[in-house]
């Protein structure tokens, strides 16, 4: 030790977010253990597909979950990452890695980040009961009438079943048959 002062940065961890996982929400709270602040960073139009929650569905599930953590705030976000992480004084990404085949794509992504914005990349790996969960399967599951308690939040599951209520209000293994 040098006896110098060596601030710490604030980290971003961006995401779709539709929906949070507990996969998800074990890397905030070990960000959340490193960096003084979390800023959790919801892109407002995901690539993939049109989402599933809407973008104040994804921030909420976020907020209610993240609630013990006093370091975490949630913001949307548009356009390039690498901007809003600027605007946003963060000094790191925070990307989780489930498995090896991810980090081929956030390898060449953080190096793209690095370049706009000088920002650079921290990759934390999953742990490994959560490396096979992912938003997508949680929902393929979830509407084939899988269970997903294991691998989201309570209040992501409560809002789960309120989108399937909506989606599907006649669901055949719902209805009441008369006796
Ligand atoms: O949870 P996801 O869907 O894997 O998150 C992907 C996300 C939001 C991190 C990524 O799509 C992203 O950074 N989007 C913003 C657009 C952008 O900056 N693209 C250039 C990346 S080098």
């Amino acid at each position: 030790m040098n006896g110098k002062a060596h601030p710490s940065p604030s980290a971003i961890y961006p995401g779709s977010f539709d929906p949070l996982t507990l996969g998800h929400l074990d890397v905030i709270e070990r960000a959340a253990a490193v960096f003084p602040h979390v800023l959790v960073a919801v892109v407002v139009n995901p690539q993939k597909r049109e989402p599933l929650f809407t973008l104040d569905e994804r921030k909420q599930m976020i907020h209610i979950a993240t609630k013990h953590l006093g370091n975490v705030d949630v913001e949307d976000f548009r356009g390039l990452l690498a901007d809003f992480a600027k605007r946003a004084g963060a000094g790191v990404i925070v990307k989780g890695l489930r498995v090896v085949s991810d980090f081929e794509n956030e390898m060449s992504t953080a190096l793209m980040n690095r370049s706009l914005s000088g920002i650079d990349t921290m990759f934390v790996p999953s742990d490994p009961k959560y490396s096979f969960v992912s938003s997508s399967l949680v929902k393929e599951v979830f509407f084939l009438g899988g269970e997903i308690d294991p691998y989201v939040p309570e209040a992501v599951l409560r809002l789960m079943r309120a989108k399937r209520a909506i989606l599907r209000p006649t669901e055949p293994s719902e209805e009441k048959h008369p006796s």
